[in-house]
């Protein structure tokens, strides 16, 4: 297997509206997150993602782009940018752009163009279409909600938007729409920007003749017509020889509804596309029958089952990314953990060591190192993501559901869980903020804070820091191979990797429940590389609750 630094890596997300706000407005910005470089160190991350930080009206939170080469109003200046990019490099930090090029935002420049009228030049640059018998041209949904088309009067067509109305998609048909991405891109590289996490990228290349979907749900976007498309591996060959192979960096596809065989070619080693994808079958294990609104915990058979497949699947072949967390996802611990005092803390190193141990470059999404906990949302009136709010008035009002049983679900699973302000102390709003955060700091700030954590030789900062530290130390846990052990037990995730004669045991118990289990005579003679009940003994074959270590031989 090819040795590479991103494979190496350890990534950290941020999301600047929720990071560190330097100027009081409420707002996370560029600024903030300079001021925060040397905490990053500290924890030992090599690659910084960066969600969105272009101008946008926010629609989607950045995620709706209005310019791709001017810095967002509220999170600063151009000169800022490159401030902190300079900063990192300092340091020794990559710095990953988010690249939002299935859509762009409606206040696009291209897209103002594109809808003033039919023989405009920029036209063909969105997906235009007539109206079939007076309604919208297909039978798609939208990922947050509704129809996936909307009616323009000015020139009396629908155009496609796979997420919100001030998301329109870009015609990736189209090879000028092509080329100018690619020169955005190599512009950003020439900046000195080393990678770039693509953002849902399998859904660039729509089927031809936009078919209506076979089984639709009313709700949410189909994911066997829209993605994975019938050019999007061509069209990514193309960015790669265009744009990626010009410059060392890394690239992740966020591959919403990829398959193993997918992620072979989006991931192939070979490198002629991407370097890693984000797979989303594990994320999707809580859900209900029917959406991902639930209150459900993550089942650890099926979870050790999938995370399973994408290990030995992809050994050799191509390269996995390893998250539970980022700004999409509900905190970790309410999912797979458990957010009391008496396990919080315990059960947050469990699943990090699970994670962490495993094949691929691993994510941790801001706060997740502290143990950061979903929000006790009590109303619809306390979300801002739009994905929550639709869902909500959908459900209730359009398909006649009692709120006060879909209310706990999305609260659950919204996407605004991880986007509450990081907790940065226990001074007023965590320390986020001198002004008022854009969106309510978690109110048990005062007890899950860095401050507290950084310095605490057994918080769950210092053990992220731990593992960080192992992975750059140990080949074995970068490249070794993987082998599942228990399949069948419901509380034990307990699994081997072997590298160059060497071995690792990984044991974690997701249980409240002592359980038992001895490790192999063969690890007898092994080092403890990490152990979240210090100072246990290992050998005497019991596992508190939320118990995790490793041992190499
Ligand atoms: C991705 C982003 C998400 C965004 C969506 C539309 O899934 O991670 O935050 O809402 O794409 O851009
Ligand atoms: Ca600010």
């Amino acid at each position: 297997m090819k040795k590479t630094w991103w494979k190496e890596s350890v990534i950290y997300q941020i999301y600047p509206r929720s990071f560190a706000d330097s100027n009081g407005d409420g707002i996370g910005d560029l600024n903030g997150i300079t001021s925060k470089l040397d905490y990053l160190k500290e924890l030992g991350i090599d690659v910084i993602w960066l969600s969105p930080v272009y101008k946008s009206p926010n629609d989607d939170n950045g995620y709706d782009i209005s310019d791709y080469e001017a810095i967002m109003d509220e999170f600063g200046t151009m000169e800022d940018f490159d401030r902190m990019l300079a900063a990192a490099h300092a340091r020794g930090i990559k710095i990953v752009m988010d690249l939002v090029v299935n859509h762009t935002s409606d206040e696009h420049e291209w897209f103002i163009e594109s809808r003033a009228s039919k023989d405009n030049p920029k036209r063909d640059y969105y997906i235009w279409r007539e109206g079939r018998d007076g309604k919208e041209p297909n039978n798609w949904g939208s990922w947050f909600s509704g129809s996936a088309w909307k009616y323009d009067e000015t020139t009396d067509m629908y155009y496609l938007h796979l997420f919100s109305p001030k998301q329109p998609d870009l015609n990736w048909d189209n090879p000028v729409v092509r080329q100018e991405v690619f020169d955005m891109m190599t512009r950003w590289c020439e900046k000195g920007i080393d990678g770039f996490r693509m953002d849902v990228i399998s859904l660039i290349s729509k089927p031809a003749g936009l078919p209506d979907a076979p089984l639709m749900n009313e709700l949410y976007g189909d994911c066997g017509c829209t993605a994975n498309g019938p050019h999007v591996h061509e069209y990514l060959q193309e960015m790669n020889e265009k744009v990626l192979s010009k410059f060392d960096i890394m690239t992740v596809g966020e591959t919403a509804c990829v398959t193993l065989e997918e992620a072979k070619k989006y991931a192939n080693s070979e490198g002629t596309e991407l370097n890693m994808v984000f797979q989303f079958e594990h994320v999707g294990l809580d859900g209900d029958a029917e959406f991902k609104w639930s209150t459900r915990k993550m089942p650890l058979i099926p979870l050790k089952e999938n995370l399973t497949k994408w290990q030995k699947g992809l050994d050799g072949v191509a390269w996995n990314s390893l998250y539970f967390c980022n700004h999409d996802q509900p905190r970790v611990i309410n999912r797979l953990g458990n957010p009391s005092d008496e396990y919080r803390e315990i059960s947050a190193k469990c699943i990090a060591t699970c994670l962490h141990m495993m094949q691929g470059t691993p994510y941790v999404y801001q706060g997740e190192e502290l143990g950061m906990t979903n929000y006790p949302f009590r109303s619809v009136k306390d979300f801002n993501d739009l994905e929550s709010i639709n869902a909500f008035y959908e459900l209730t009002e359009k398909m006649g559901w009692d709120p006060e049983e879909i209310f706990p679900k999305i609260a659950n699973k919204s996407r605004d869980n991880a986007r509450t302000p990081m907790q940065w102390d226990d001074s007023p709003n965590a320390g986020f903020t001198t002004g008022t955060p854009w969106l309510a700091v978690n109110p048990n700030y005062k007890k899950i804070n860095a401050a507290e954590q950084v310095n605490r030789a057994d918080s769950v900062f210092s053990y992220y820091k731990k593992l960080i530290e192992l992975r750059h130390q140990y080949d074995i846990i970068v490249y070794g191979s993987y082998d599942l052990l228990l399949p069948e037990d419901p509380d034990l995730y307990v699994y081997t990797r072997e590298f160059e004669g060497h071995k690792l045991l990984v044991v974690c118990n997701f249980s409240e429940s002592r359980r038992e289990f001895f490790p192999d005579e063969e690890f007898r003679e092994g080092k403890v590389l990490i152990q979240n009940n210090v100072g246990c003994d290992i050998f005497d074959g019991r596992l508190e609750p939320y118990e995790a270590y490793v041992i190499y031989i």
